[in-house]
This record gives C-alpha cells, sequence and structure tokens, in this order.
C-alpha cells in the first residue's frame, strides 16, 4: 500500500530542502520497494499569500489523511508584522496541535568529522549523542489568555504557562521511556525555584521515577541547563522539558553539531500522523541562493522513514549516506570552514542520494544481486 506523505514546503529556505527530501524518498522507495505518495499543501507566509491564513483547512485535512507530514519551515520578514491570525508561524503552532504532536523529539549528535565546524573545543563535542524531548502543544505557546489589553497602568500584555497534570505526565513518560531505550539517564529541566509549573514539573518526574527504576533521573534548572550544554554536552542522554525551554535549548545544541541545518525532528503523538520537520527555520538571509544545508531535513526523513513507517534500514541508509559524504569531506557553506569549499543544495543532495543509490538494502528479499 502508499505510504501517504503529505509534504508542506512552507516559505524561504524551506521550499529548497523538501524539494530535495521529497527526491530522496523517492530514490529509498525505489531501493527499498515502497511506494510513497506525495500530496502538497501550504503553510506559513505563502499560504497567507494566497488563502489569506497561514493553516488553510484543506492543509489539515490533508495532514489528517496522510500516514506523515513532512514540513520545511515557515516565516520571514514579509510576514513579520501580521497580526497573530496571519502570521505564519500561527499555522505551524496550528497544525502541530491540530495533529496532536505532543512529543517533540530532537536528536543531537555530532558526526566524528564535524567536530572541527564546531566553535567548541573538539573534545567538549566529540562523541557528543543526546535527545532534546520538547513539550510541544502545551506551555507559553499556546495557554490562554493571549492579548494585549488595557491595564491600570495603561496598555499591557498577557501571555499564558498553562499545562495540565496530565500533559505533564505524557511528555515526562516519552522522556523515560526514550531514556530506557538508550543510554539510561534523564535529564528533567525546569525553573523549579522560580515557576510553579516546574514545581508540579519536578513532582511529577519524581513520582514516575519510582515506576523507571531503570532510569537515574536527575533535575537541572534551565539556565544551568543551557551553560551546560556547551561546557559539557556529552553528560547528555536524554532531556525532557517543556515546549519554550526546549525550542531555546535545541538551537543552542546545534552549535555542538556544527550547525542549526544538521538537526532534524519528529513530532509524535499518541498514535496518528507523525510530523517531521528541521529545527530550523526559514533562513532569509540565504534563501534561493542555492546555499542551505538539506541534511537537517534528510535526517528528519529518516526519522519519518523510523517512526512512521517501521523501515529501520532505510532509515539507516539515509543517515549512513548522509554520514558518508561528511567523511568524504563534502561540506554546504555553513559547515565550510574559512576558505574551505563547499557544495550548494542541489549538489549536495545529489551527493546524498547518489550514496543511497548505492547502498545495496541491508536484508531486503527483492534485491536482484
Ligand atoms: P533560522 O533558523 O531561520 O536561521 C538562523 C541562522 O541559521 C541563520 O543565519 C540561517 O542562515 C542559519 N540556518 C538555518 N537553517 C540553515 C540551513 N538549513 N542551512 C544553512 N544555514 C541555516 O532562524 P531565524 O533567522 O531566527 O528565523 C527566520 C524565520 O524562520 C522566522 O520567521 C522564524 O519565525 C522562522 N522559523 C521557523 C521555524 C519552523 O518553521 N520550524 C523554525 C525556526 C524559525
Ligand atoms: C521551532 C520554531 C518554532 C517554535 C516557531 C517558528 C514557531 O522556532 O520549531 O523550533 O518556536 O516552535
Ligand atoms: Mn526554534
Amino acid at each position: 500500500m502508499n505510504k501517504r506523505v503529505a509534504v508542506l514546503p512552507g516559505d524561504g529556505i524551506g521550499a529548497e530542502i523538501t524539494i530535495e527530501a521529497v527526491e530522496l524518498l523517492e530514490t529509498v522507495g525505489k531501493q527499498f520497494g515502497a511506494e510513497f505518495e506525495f500530496n502538497y499543501g501550504d503553510i506559513g507566509g505563502n499560504a497567507v499569500d494566497v488563502h489569506g491564513t497561514p493553516l488553510p483547512d484543506a492543509t489539515v485535512e490533508l495532514c489528517r489523511a496522510s500516514d506523515a507530514v513532512l514540513l520545511g519551515a515557515v516565516g520571514g520578514p514579509k510576514w513579520d508584522n501580521e497580526p497573530r491570525e496571519r502570521r505564519p508561524e500561527t499555522g505551524l503552532l496550528g497544525i502541530r496541535k491540530a495533529l496532536q504532536v505532543f512529543a517533540n523529539l530532537r536528536p543531537i549528535k555530532v558526526f566524528p568529522e564535524l567536530s572541527a565546524a564546531s566553535p567548541l573545543k573538539p573534545e567538549v563535542v566529540d562523541g557528543v549523542d543526546f535527545v532534546i524531548v520538547r513539550e510541544l502543544t502545551g506551555g507559553l505557546y499556546f495557554g490562554e489568555p493571549k492579548e494585549r489589553r488595557n491595564g491600570p497602568d495603561g496598555p499591557e500584555v498577557v501571555d499564558t504557562l498553562r499545562y495540565s497534570e496530565k500533559e505533564i505526565e505524557r511528555i515526562l513518560r516519552v522522556g523515560f521511556e526514550l531514556a530506557q531505550k538508550r543510554g539510561g539517564r534523564l535529564t528533567s529541566v525546569d525553573k523549579a525555584n522560580v515557576l510553579e509549573s516546574s514545581r508540579m514539573w519536578r513532582e511529577i518526574a519524581q513520582r514516575l521515577s519510582s515506576e523507571y527504576a531503570d532510569v537515574e533521573l536527575s533535575h537541572l534548572l534551565v539556565d544551568n541547563c543551557a551553560m551546560q550544554i556547551v561546557k559539557s554536552p556529552g553528560q547528555f542522554d536524554v532531556v525532557v522539558t517543556e515546549n519554550l525551554f526546549g525550542d531555546i535549548l535545541s538551537d543552542e545544541s546545534a552549535v555542538v553539531t556544527g550547525s542549526l541545518g544538521m538537526l532534524p525532528s519528529a513530532s509524535l503523538g499518541a498514535n496518528g500522523v507523525g510530523l517531521y520537520e528541521p529545527v530550523h527555520g526559514t533562513a532569509p538571509d540565504i534563501a534561493g541562493k542555492g546555499l542551505a544545508n538539506p541534511m537537517a531535513t534528510f535526517l528528519s526523513t529518516a526519522m519519518m522513514l523510523r517512526h512512521s513507517f517501521g523501515m529501520d534500514e532505510a532509515a539507516d541508509a539515509v543517515e549512513q549516506a548522509v554520514s558518508d559524504v561528511i567523511t568524504e569531506g563534502m561540506r554546504t557553506a555553513d559547515l565550510a570552514g574559512p576558505g574551505e569549499s563547499y557544495l550548494s543544495t542541489r549538489e549536495i543532495s545529489e551527493q546524498i542520494k547518489n550514496n543511497v543509490k548505492r547502498r545495496e538494502p541491508i536484508g531486503s528479499k527483492n534485491t536482484v544481486r
């Protein structure tokens, strides 16, 4: 049966990298005997321009009728002064909420040959491999009221940080379960010295830890965590945290890997359709120049193959194909050192696709030798 993938390119470099990711998936399909069906939807700024809303109903319906969603990125200076309901980012938050993908997995894995691409010392970044589990459908991003209004001192503004116990428990369980499958260590990040929501978060983490005796739970305040990520990122296995903290800590963690263009993500719900997108945004400074690094999006498709389609071998093949171009010394502009040559988005994508094509599908029954 066809695997239906909704493709939402979005704005800026979003379109440039999703085109390549679709071609990569087509290559994977041929190589591993899978049929992907791609259907395109509008989201973000271009959807505002065409439909007057960043998230048309048709896009939500398309995603709901699909097995997985591949998203580029949304936003850009053109729409920065739009009211909230017409902001591109509102479309992104809307699709995350509509699909109920509350668990956002953001792996931070350093490719050995890229340790020189990080501004941190090689001995600090070598071997780093952790996952940030970011709560994605609650907290400050979604709490109501969220408004400008008149207060006793004139105009004032309010954003609301709201979490139900249920929302906190379910994301913490994702963290514990992932830690069980990995190195058995979970760092719960909060601001329990100030925020009531964080105090409840910490209590629930503590209570759940008795159910996961094989996981070593520790707590870290978010400001300290931000410092530890650049000081000694090798200490982390699984980090679980609320929406806004996870957003900030994941961009910071990108520095460890050498570039934001390397960080993939998977957003998952209890069941249902998964949403796969790079951690980075639309990069208006390099959009349209062929300079975007497509690897974060490629690694996101690997997560799709693994989490939505159970195609572990194909996922490994994509990750290996990315790893191989790096080992062979190929770089995109964001990863190249001063004076070092680099490939365009299209060129490096071709190289990665060729690596997948060359690969013998491991254990594939229909391989003709
Ligand atoms: P950004 O992530 O777009 O860019 C930050 C920096 O990283 C820029 O210098 C950019 O050139 C670089 N960069 C990002 N991705 C890259 C890639 N693949 N290859 C090479 N370099 C890359 O963040 P920003 O500039 O703060 O935001 C720009 C717009 O993107 C904003 O409108 C923001 O809201 C939006 N945004 C969207 C998403 C998303 O859709 N998931 C995520 C973050 C930001
Ligand atoms: C991300 C982005 C989004 C977020 C924005 C664009 C709404 O920064 O996916 O990390 O904050 O979640
Ligand atoms: Mn972000």
